[in-house]
């Protein structure tokens, strides 16, 4: 099946504009938006170090069977499952986790599209200079600002789930490659200029002390938990963003290859943004455990001081942008393609529905950070609640039946002729997904529940 029958939704011209949209759907706010502030709430360099190894250990593994399987089904994720286990006479039920990827994707989008939309209002407040010569709190203030405001967030809001949709009604192969194109080597020159500057703010040690000496007392299931969480989310797996796009792959292409490629663009984007940013926090006495607002509350000072500072500001939050929206059309496309396979409407009704629901929930959010920022379930307002039930729950979950259909249910040769590794690659894979993959994505829940 491999060959013969391509998608209905298109395909991807070659094997590097694939490369070029899975990796664009890795990079994104999850990088240099959330990395930073998450691995400064949970106390650093141990932080880090178990965010890397659940990259290398169970990460890495998964992306290369979510794509299989995506490659193998050729459909939307729910129905390459149901293809897939009636191809291994397994359970039909298996389709479920298709849709419980699908709802994933669904919420997360709702929770991104609104912090894309601050990076949006930032693009602006650099163009007109409002960074010029600031201190912390004056920084702080415009922050705090564009939260107390839900009628700026929504706006944005909407102008972004606006642009995702547009983009998602032109399909998968409009406009994506060329985008990625250029944002990628753009956003790490930026990045190196951020690193530079940090380097010479005087504080640099101190950041990098922070991110990468691991204090193991600082650790607690929960950080464990959100470590892992983190790992899914930052390349995207668990919810079929990166089975739809494998979907639309041709075959012969080597898949361990390119996860190699897309994990490891992922993680420097990911590690140089931590380390632009927290010698800037020492450098200005901020809050390690600033939250959400972390990046919005140091790089402005960077570009409010340094020489050129005016450019790099715009440049860096267009960029960010761009990154946001990359990510954000593969959120929404397993949903869009399940709806013009199943619904039998075309893409642009699809697109109108789905995104017009993730608008409404997004605008929830945006009260989250003000006028219901007091209503709190488990402790939790809306905006972290979306977030942990998504990234630490939903998409680990995600990953583990993966996982396990890879490993227990498919016929091993059919895997070893979609993957086409050396054996030893092989048998090295295959331990992974079979084992390690799953007993850690298994071991971190019960240690959360408390059982273990
Ligand atoms: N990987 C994206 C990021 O790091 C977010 C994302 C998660 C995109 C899940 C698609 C699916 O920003
Ligand atoms: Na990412």
């Amino acid at each position: 099946m491999t060959d013969k029958t391509p998608s209905i939704h298109g395909e991807w011209s070659s094997r590097f504009a694939f490369i070029l949209a899975a990796t664009g759907s890795a990079v994104g706010l999850g990088n240099i938006w959330k990395f930073p502030y998450i691995t400064g709430q949970n106390g650093g360099g141990a932080f880090v170090m178990v965010y890397l190894i659940c990259v290398a250990a169970i990460g890495i593994p998964i992306m290369i069977a979510e794509i299989m399987l995506g490659r193998r089904g050729r459909q939307s994720p729910i129905n390459t499952m149901q293809t897939l286990a009636a191809e291994a006479r397994v359970d039909p039920r298996w389709g479920y986790l298709g849709l419980m990827g699908m709802i994933a994707g669904f919420l997360i989008l709702a929770y991104y599209s609104v912090i894309a939309g601050w990076a949006m209002a930032y693009i602006f407040k650099a163009f007109f200079g409002g960074f010029f010569g600031t201190d912390g709190n004056e920084v702080k203030e415009i922050f705090d600002n564009l939260m107390a405001s839900p009628i700026q967030q929504i706006f944005w809001h909407t102008v972004f789930i606006f642009i995702t949709m547009q983009v998602v009604i032109r399909g998968v192969k409009g406009g994506l490659e060329k985008a990625v194109r250029f944002l990628m080597p753009a956003l790490f020159v930026i990045l190196i200029v951020l690193v530079a500057y940090a380097m010479a703010s005087g504080y640099y040690a101190q950041g990098i002390h922070f991110l990468f000496s691991p204090d193991f007392s600082k650790i607690t299931a929960d950080a464990v938990l959100t470590a892992m969480g983190h790992a899914f989310f930052t390349l995207s797996l668990g919810m079929g963003a990166i089975m739809v796009y494998g979907s639309y792959l041709p075959g012969h292409v080597s898949i361990a290859k390119t996860t190699f490629f897309i994990a490891g663009a992922d993680t420097a984007v990911a590690l140089l943004a931590g380390i632009a940013i927290f010698p800037l926090v020492f450098a200005n006495q901020l809050e390690v455990a600033t939250g959400p607002g972390l990046i919005f509350q140091t790089l402005p000072l960077a570009f409010g001081h340094m020489s050129g500072g005016w450019l790099f500001g715009v440049l860096f939050f267009v960029l960010l942008f761009f990154a946001a929206l990359t990510s954000s059309i593969s959120l929404i496309e397993p949903t869009v393609a399940w709806l013009v396979e199943n619904k039998n409407i075309d893409r642009q009704k699809a697109c109108a529905w789905s995104g017009t629901a993730c608008w409404g929930l997004g605008v929830a959010v945006v009260f989250s950070f003000n006028i219901w920022s007091d209503f709190k379930i488990f402790d939790k307002n809306l905006f972290e609640l979306l977030d942990y039930l998504t990234a630490n729950l939903m998409l680990p979950l995600g990953g583990l039946c993966i996982a396990v259909f890879a490993g227990w249910m498919m016929k091993q040769a059919h895997a070893e002729q979609e993957l086409e590794l050396p054996a030893q690659g092989f048998q090295a894979w295959q331990f992974l997904i079979k084992y390690v993959a799953p007993a850690a994505v298994f071991i971190v829940f019960l240690h959360v529940l408390g059982v273990l």
